[in-house]
């Protein structure tokens, strides 16, 4: 479930393609259509823990505001666990307040949160 307000990027005509509209207390929330669930993989995965169960590598990793919880050499163990499952110029999008300049050796930086792997 996703509220209405963080899908005011799509437009109408996505939102009423991909999503539905909660009623009674799900009111204001959005879930996505099965067609589209049906694409997505849900998991639940503890950042800081050594068993990823990631299979592909990916082509782009969000992970927004989650590693500002994490001293320096925890999120330079994640950034190389992310290293590890991006494909190779796979891009790595963060939070406006994380920096990871300190890992420049595994990412250059593309734009403001944005960051390619090396
Ligand atoms: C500030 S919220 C950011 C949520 C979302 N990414 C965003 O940008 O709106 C921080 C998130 O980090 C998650 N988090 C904290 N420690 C984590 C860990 N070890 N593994 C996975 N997620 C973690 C929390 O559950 C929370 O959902």
């Amino acid at each position: 479930m996703y509220r209405l307000e963080g899908l005011k990027g799509l437009s109408p005509a996505r939102l009423h393609k991909f999503f539905l509209r909660g009623k009674g207390a799900n009111a204001g929330l959005v879930c996505a259509k099965p067609e589209l669930r049906r694409a997505i993989e849900f998991l639940s995965v503890n950042l800081i823990r050594d068993d990823w169960p990631f299979q592909e590598p990916f082509d782009a990793i969000f992970c927004r505001n989650v590693m500002i919880y994490f001293d320096a050499p925890t999120q330079r163990r994640v950034l190389e666990r992310i290293h590890r499952v991006l494909k190779p110029a796979g891009m790595l999008f963060v939070g406006h307040a994380e920096n990871f300049s300190a890992s420049r050796d595994l990412f250059a930086l593309r734009g403001k949160t944005v960051y390619e792997r090396r």
